[in-house]
Parts: structure tokens; sequence; C-alpha cells
């Protein structure tokens, strides 16, 4: 833990823009709401401390987030970005760094925050600033003749000159808290905006004769805020991409890492291979040399070895052993757990259910709330009746069981080892192994029977 380092999140603002009634920070990227995203970025650096400041809709914030080792500091009101970071100063000691970042500002790297800790070392200010092309809206950085950082501008109360600075503020900076705690007293709100300016402590700090440290970073996704979402929407892509170049470089074949989303945690074992229009959410494993379809949605599921997965199946809170053939179209619903060698074809729903090692389930079939043994195969059509319009029930299903096309097994129902079930069966009591059980109607010829023919007018 660095001893030194608070970290002050500004989040306060209303976000309007967004049109919505969730707050803008917990809008999310890559499925973690922005807020998280940069507290992750900072508890990356150890601090003693996160305060985040926040305001409107601040209790929905608090409670989404609440799992967060953070504290909460309230600025009822948006008086400007000074007064929020004043607001968290009251718990922050003067001997600490504080790091100031927003909480709607999600792709900043832990690499560049911690250049700019680093930046603020020996008594100077940090500041992140970036050149744009089109820096409107942004405060301006103000040089002097030799190169050295003056003061910020905002944009509302910039000159015409100053209005062509192309190096912008990005809000964040670091710097010692004691000294940041008598600027911060001393900024006023007497500005176009009528705000308390944080971006005024900078010319403080030059007057007391503290060195403005300014760093940049080359990649300006790490600088963008989100303010609607148009922006959202763009750094999800741009995080996506992060994700994808990641996955690429320790050695997954991604068919197209621009048609590939991961919203959550992937670990992956050698030679996977991921096509197109796969979405990985939650916790998911894969398997060496594991092969994920077109259009296969993964969530929170582990494969062994060798499994294959193929185009638009549905994967979730599930285990896969080694060497299953999945889909093309199945479906895989919680807490279903399959042994080594186990196909689940087309048109498949399994719920539920442990399928023991070898066995087939290939075409069309629901099975719920079973328990399948080994070398079982299920013909096309079965369905498991495991709801009786108030409670689900159970099927046992031995090893080696054969159960014929279109059959229905009603549960509570056991089907013993080795037993065969004739097509078109509606199985109601327990089947003993090693026989054919069946219900089915006799089959009849009529002999001579005539088909009616159209009468002619
Ligand atoms: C601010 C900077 C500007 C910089 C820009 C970068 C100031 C005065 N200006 O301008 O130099 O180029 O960010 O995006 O700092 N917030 C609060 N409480 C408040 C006001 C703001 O928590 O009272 C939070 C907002 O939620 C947001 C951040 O502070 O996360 C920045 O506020 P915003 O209103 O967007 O500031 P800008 O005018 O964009
Ligand atoms: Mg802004």
């Amino acid at each position: 833990m660095s001893t030194q380092l608070t970290v002050v999140v500004l989040a306060a603002g209303q976000g309007t823009r967004m049109k919505s009634n969730l707050p803008k920070v917990l809008h999310t990227i890559g499925a973690r709401p922005m807020l998280a995203r940069v507290i992750d970025s900072a508890q990356s650096l150890n601090p003693q401390a996160i305060h985040v400041v926040y305001g409107h809709g601040g209790e929905q914030v608090k409670e989404r987030l609440q799992d967060l080792p953070v504290s909460w500091v309230l600025q009822s009101q948006q008086l400007g970005t000074g007064h929020a970071v004043n607001q968290a100063m009251a718990a922050i000691a003067d001997s600490q760094i504080v790091l100031v970042l927003y909480g709607d500002v999600p792709l900043i790297t832990p690499s560049t925050l911690a250049r700019l800790v680093d930046a603020a070392k020996d008594n100077r200010l940090g500041l992140l600033t970036a050149e744009l092309d089109e820096p409107t809206g942004y405060g301006r950085i103000v040089r002097d003749s030799t190169g050295n950082v003056r003061s910020i501008v905002e944009q509302k109360d910039a000159s015409p000159e100053q209005l062509a600075i192309a190096e912008i503020n990005t809000g964040m900076l670091a710097v010692n808290a004691g000294q940041l705690r008598g600027w911060l007293d001393n900024i006023d709100n007497g500005n176009l905006q009528g705000e308390y300016y944080l971006t005024d402590v900078i010319a403080l700090a030059v007057e007391s004769g503290v060195e403005i440290n300014a760093i940049s970073t080359p990649d300006l996704a790490e600088i963008e805020g989100v303010n609607n979402r148009l922006q959202l929407a763009n750094l999800e892509r741009v995080f996506q991409q992060r994700q994808a170049n990641r996955l690429m470089l320790e050695g997954v074949t991604l068919r197209d890492p621009g048609r590939f989303d991961l919203r959550g945690k992937l670990k992956v074992g050698r030679d996977v291979e991921i096509d197109i229009g796969v979405l990985i959410e939650g916790e998911v494993e894969l398997g060496d040399r594991c092969y994920i379809g077109p259009n296969c949605i993964l969530k929170d599921v582990v494969l062994g070895n060798d499994v294959r997965v193929e185009a638009n199946s549905i994967l979730e809170s599930s285990t896969i052993g080694t060497q299953c053939l999945i889909g093309p179209f199945a479906r895989l619903r919680p807490e279903c757990e399959l042994a080594d060698d186990v196909k689940v074809g087309n048109f498949v729903e399994v719920k539920k259910s442990t399928v023991g090692k070898g066995s087939k389930i290939n075409h069309l079939t629901y099975v719920g709330d079973t328990r399948m043994g080994a070398n079982v195969n299920v013909g096309a059509g079965s369905i498991t009746c495991n709801y009786d319009s108030a409670n689900k029930h159970l099927t046992v299903i031995g090893n080696d069981v054969f159960i014929g096309s279109d059959s229905q097994l009603i549960a509570p129902v056991t089907i013993g080892d080795g037993a065969t079930i004739g097509a078109g069966s509606t199985i109601t009591r327990d089947a003993p192994a090693g026989e054919l059980t069946l219900s089915r109607s006799e089959q009849k010829t009529l002999k001579g029977w005539k088909r009616p023919v159209k009468i002619k007018r």
C-alpha cells in the first residue's frame, strides 16, 4: 500500500446529456459501471484511500457500488470541480499526494496514473494534458515564453488567442494535499460560470513556486470523458479493441477482433479459436484448442480441452468436460454439468442436469432436472417432462440407455442401466434395466381402404 497516496474521484455531475434515469457514472463500459472502472484503475496504485465525491442520484451510485473499497463524500450542490475536491479534503492528511480523477473518464490506465503520481514528486504538481485537433470545450493550458505552465483558462473565460491553444486540461492531476488545501481555500467563483474551478489551483501553485509538471499520453481514449451515449459507444469499442488485442497477444485466434465482445473475464488455454460475433460474459474459462463458432454467447462457463461450440449456441453457468461437441443452435441453461465426450446437438435445450461421459443428445430435445449416465443416446424430439404445473421433478437415466425418438419421460421417473425406450413412448413409470419398454398403440392396416375422392359438380 502506498501510504503517501489518496485518490479523489469526482462523480457528482448530473450527466444531463445521457438523457437517462440512471446516474451517468453507472452507465457501463464492458458491463462494468464507468465509475467502477476508474476505481479499479486507481486501486492498482494501492492508495491509502479512495474518496468518491457523489451528488445527483448518489444514493443509487453508492448502493450499486457498495462493495468497492471507497469512502463516499457527498457534494450536495454542484458548485464546481474545486468545490467538489474540497469536500474530500477534510479526510486527507497534509502529507498525502492527492490524485484527482473523473468518474466519467473510464479508460484511464494504471500506467498513466502511475506516471501522473510520479510527476508530482519533488514538490511538483503533476498535470495530465493532451494536444487536440479540436480543443473546443476544454480548459486550455497557458504556458509562458519559456514553455512553463502558468495557468489553465476555461473555454468560456478564454480570450480568442487562448482559444487557439491546442493543449488542453484532461482534469486529472496529482499534488501534495497540504498545499492543495491552501489553494482550494483561496479560489473563488468570480468567473463566467460562477463555479469554483479546480483549474484555478494551477496559477496559485505557480505563484507559490510549485513547478507544474505536465505529462501526456499518446492514447487519447484514456482521457476522453463520456457526456452522451455516442461517446459511451465509442469508448466501448476502444475498450473492446484493447481486450481483443491483449487476448490475441496471449495466443487466442480472434477471426475478427471488431466482432468480439468480452463483458467480464476470460481465461484461455493454448490455441483457442473464437469466430465472429461471439459474446463472452461473466467469468469464462476455455481449455486448450477450444473452438467457439460464430454468434455464440458464453456466460459463466468452464470448458475443458478440445471442446467445439458450433454457431449460434448459448451456454450459461455450466461446466463442460473435454472433447464435447455443442451446437449449432444449442442452449445450455444454468447448472449443467457435461462430462467428457458429450454431444449436445441442434435445437437441444439442457437445464440443471448432469450428462455422463460419451452421452449424445443430438437433435430437438429438452433435458431438464435430469441425472444422465454414460453412453446414453437420446433420440430426436425427446422431452423430459420435469414440470407438473406446480413442482419440478427429477429424471434419472442410467448408463448405456437408448431413448427412442419422440419419447416423453414424465418425471419423477427412473430409466435403468441398459434400458431401451421404444420410439414415441410416454413413460410414466420406472423402466427396468436391460429391457425394452415402450408405450404405443398397436399399428394396424385396413386392407383395401380407399381414399375419398373429390365430388365432381
Ligand atoms: C473540466 C475542467 C476543464 C477540463 C475538462 C476535462 C474545471 C473547472 N474544468 O471542465 O479544464 O478541460 O474538465 O473534461 O475543472 N464535478 C463534480 N462536482 C461539481 C462539478 C463537476 O463532481 O461541482 C465532476 C463531474 O461529474 C465530472 C468532472 O467533475 O466528472 C468534471 O466536471 P465538468 O462539469 O464536466 O467540467 P468541465 O466543464 O468539462
Ligand atoms: Mg466535462
